[in-house]
């Protein structure tokens, strides 16, 4: 049996989507914009799978704002609400965001915008402000897809609301993986991508605590409150909905989940000891692991654990067929030898004992392998 352990790339259809869509293919199918009754039963249970959100996500229906995901909402709000927006043109973000939110940047920075960097520990935390200056808008992820790191996000907020910045809070890995409130944690955007959470790609929620501020990205036929034209993916959305209602059940397994991780990661350790768990000193998702073995290539492992019918990444980008360390982890101060040599695990909610240790004997005999074969 193969393992999949890259569930924050993508994870695989949870069973209840998959029986909720197999069903769901009987029909019916219609424009729920269409003024016959199809269209308005469609619509109907469209609009309650946004309360049902809404209520799963700890927003007003108002505020859930369904799109193609998340690289669509950082679009939305960097690139139509803030670009456009009579601010003071300076944005604070981290050196650790996602590939979305750091390109936005750079797209506003070439509109003149003025982007200031937190810096980030070597345990990819990163330093919350104490200065009184208000930003245009402010963008720190709750947990990063690489490390599985978690964020003070919340403490990050109460700064934003003192200093009037709004916060987009890039959720994507966060939500699903622990417990997550949008109201409580007090942010004005933040992001879910149905993919991530055991749904269909190609959807996801924005949700945005004054949506009467925010300018489309897409301009349609009035759907989404005229915030995001476009016959809706009324089907993502269903499955979407179904998805968060189980990861209510999922909830309660992240503390056996984290148990099984600390003892997978202690195996590994113990077998190989120059192992290094980036970000082991802080909180991270319990789901996560990203692990280096210096002087084995990070893609290497990830070959012969495929060969093994196991499935992780590295967070390596690669140029010219180089694995280089990434930028997250570059920002943490982390040096090419650790950085080149990561695989990232990441597994379900549902991860039993066993799968975790067919990982760790397949990691310490690809060790055993690899290491013979030195790199630069
Ligand atoms: C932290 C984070 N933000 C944003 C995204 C973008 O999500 P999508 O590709 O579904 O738009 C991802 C996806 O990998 C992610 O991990």
């Amino acid at each position: 049996m193969s393992i999949y352990a890259d569930y924050n790339g993508t994870s695989q259809l949870k069973d209840s989507v998959k029986e909720y869509l197999i069903q769901r293919l009987d029909g019916p199918f219609g424009n729920p914009n269409a003024i016959h009754s199809i269209g308005n039963q469609i619509k109907d249970a469209y609009e309650k799978c946004r309360v049902h959100c809404a209520q799963m996500l700890g927003a007003e229906p108002h505020q859930v704002i369904f799109n193609s995901g998340s690289s669509e909402g950082i679009s939305q709000v960097f690139y139509s609400h803030i670009a456009r927006s009579n601010c003071n043109k300076r944005i604070l973000t981290s050196k650790i965001e996602h590939s979305a939110i750091r390109n936005a940047c750079k797209t506003l920075e070439k509109l003149g915008f003025q982007v200031d960097h937190l810096e980030t520990d070597s345990n990819g935390k990163v330093k919350i402000p104490t200065s009184k200056e208000g930003y245009c808008i402010a963008a720190l992820m709750a947990a990063n897809n690489e490390t599985g790191v978690i964020q003070d996000y919340e403490e990050f907020a109460k700064w934003c609301e003192s200093t009037n910045t709004p916060y987009f809070c890039d959720t994507t890995q966060l939500i699903g993986k622990t417990k997550f409130n949008f109201k409580e944690s007090n942010l004005d955007f933040a992001i879910l991508s149905a993919h991530k959470i055991g749904a269909l790609g190609g959807c996801g929620i924005l949700l945005v605590k004054k949506p009467e501020k925010l300018k489309p990205i897409i301009f349609g036929g009035g759907q989404e409150y005229s915030l995001r034209g476009g016959t809706q993916n009324y089907i993502g959305v269903e499955c979407l909905t179904v998805a968060l209602q189980d990861i209510l059940k999922c909830e309660k397994k992240f503390s056996d989940l984290e148990i099984r991780k600390q003892k997978f990661e202690n195996t590994i350790k113990a077998a190989i000891p120059e192992a290094i768990i980036i970000g082991e000193a802080v909180k991270r998702l319990p789901n996560t692991t990203l692990l280096s073995v210096p002087g084995i290539h990070g893609q290497a492992l990830q070959i012969e654990l495929e060969s093994r019918d196991i499935f992780v990444t590295t967070s390596s980008a690669c140029s010219d067929n180089e694995p280089e360390t990434s930028a997250v982890l570059k920002s943490m101060g982390i040096k090419d030898d650790v950085g080149r040599s990561v695989v990232r695990i990441s597994v379900d909610c549902d991860a039993t004992e066993k799968d975790y240790s067919e990982i760790s004997a397949a990691i310490i005999k690809a060790h055993k392998t690899l290491k013979k074969i030195k790199i630069s």
